[in-house]
């Protein structure tokens, strides 16, 4: 594989050409591109030594002034080690006034970030809004690992083990893009369902599974609309987020997109209820006891059934007790080709507003898949890897 190693102006700098030795070692070619603050620490003539070839520094100082588009062109994954606090705001915001920076904006390939500074400043909230913003962007973050720092200071900003960075390239490189050339409808979040003009019934979602889901497909090349309710995520990157609020504002929105999307995932936590008329004035506050009177909702996934045609449906299940048959019921009633049931509620850290979830995959073919407990990200990935499998099994049954 061809590999950028973007170097910054850091003391840990002086580590990156351990990196580009071992990631030599797996049989990649490493283009080395240094930052001016870099070659404060390191000289050129080390990565030039290491890699074979000329380290690429200036903007100015090229044949043509268009190479660093041929360079990212030639390309297939970007690693910058270490990244400093000044780099990481630069790719942040898109700014584009060296050799290295320039790159990134016209790389289009797997991006791996190994950050390395002062406690404070990793610390630091621009600094974290940063990093987030990149994550956001889908670019695989390798975190310092905490101890004695250069400036004296102990705590987390040191660069992370060369090992641990080549650890992280290999993953990102045997990344599939596998969903290139489909189209994803994901629903996310909760609906808020009025009262009147100030109040409303909703959910403890979050948005975080949906979200997470949306960011796997992306990164495994889909085109991803997300169909979302009221949260307080930033868009993941390269997703186009429809924003709606009550269930029958989702389901009008996921009718109207469903065309083009060959799989079609209801992650969202729509209500079941609502007001049928809403006052169009705010209920004021009596004494007396007042009752609500619910209508139920439009149930979004069971229409999917009945129209789904050949896409591959997958809803989820949020239940309190009896997960596997509640999994198994949804698949069959709602005509879906998974069912992904989680278990919500109480104080268990899982399910609801949680970074993590814990969940079992009812499929179609009968089987039942548990994933065990692992980052919303993480069990979005294992997901996919389910609906794909699970089309190849599909399909050798019809024959197709
Ligand atoms: O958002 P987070 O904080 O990350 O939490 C994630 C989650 C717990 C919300 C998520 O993992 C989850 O379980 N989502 C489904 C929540 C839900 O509404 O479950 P349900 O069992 O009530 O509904 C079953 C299925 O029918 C779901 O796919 C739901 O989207 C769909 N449905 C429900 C009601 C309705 N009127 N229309 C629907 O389409």
């Amino acid at each position: 594989m061809k590999i950028i190693l973007g170097v910054s102006g850091g003391i840990a700098a002086y580590k990156a050409a351990e990196l580009a030795r071992l990631v030599m070692q797996q049989g990649h070619e490493v283009q080395a591109v240094m930052t001016a603050a870099a070659q404060e620490f390191v000289r050129p003539l080390t990565f030039a030594a290491l890699t074979g070839r000329k380290v690429l520094t200036d903007l100015f100082a090229i044949e043509s002034a268009i190479e660093h588009i041929a360079v990212a062109q030639e390309h297939e994954l970007m690693v910058i080690a270490p990244a400093t606090a000044d780099l990481i705001a630069r790719l942040a915001h898109g700014l584009a006034d060296d050799f290295l920076t320039t790159l990134y904006l016209a790389f289009t390939g797997p991006v791996v970030i190994a950050p390395a500074m002062n406690v404070n400043m990793w610390q630091h909230a621009a600094t974290q809004a940063n990093l987030e913003t990149l994550r956001q962007r889908g670019h695989r973050m390798v975190d310092p690992d905490s101890g004695y720092l250069a400036c004296g200071m102990t705590g987390p900003g040191r660069l992370a083990d060369p090992a641990a960075i080549l650890e992280a390239i290999e993953r990102e490189a045997r990344k599939r893009r596998d969903l290139e050339g489909e189209t994803v409808l994901i629903t996310a979040g909760p609906t808020q369902e009025p009262l009147d003009p100030v109040r409303y019934i909703s959910n403890r979602s979050s948005g975080k599974m949906g979200y997470a889901l949306a960011e796997a497909a992306a990164a495994r090349g889909a085109r991803v609309i997300l169909i979302s309710g009221p949260v307080h995520l930033a868009p993941p990157y390269g997703v186009e987020v429809v924003p709606v609020r009550t269930a029958a504002e989702m389901r009008a929105k996921v009718m109207e997109r469903l065309g083009p999307a060959g799989i079609v995932i209801k992650s969202a936590a729509v209500a079941d209820f609502h007001l049928g008329t809403v006052p169009t004035q705010k209920v004021k506050k009596t004494a007396a006891r007042i009752s609500l009177e619910l209508d139920p909702t439009p149930d979004i996934l069971a229409e999917l059934g009945r129209k789904k045609g050949d896409r591959l449906l997958i809803g989820f299940a949020a239940e309190t007790q009896n997960l596997h048959q509640e999994a198994r019921r949804k698949l069959e009633s709602k005509n879906c080709d998974m069912v992904v049931g989680n278990l919500v509620g109480g104080s268990s850290d899982i399910g609801f507003e949680s970074d993590q979830n814990e969940v079992v995959l009812a499929l179609r073919t009968g089987e039942l898949i548990s994933l065990p407990r692992a980052p919303k990200r993480e069990i979005a990935e294992r997901i996919f890897d389910q609906v794909l499998k699970l089309r190849l099994a599909l399909h050798a049954a019809d024959g197709r």
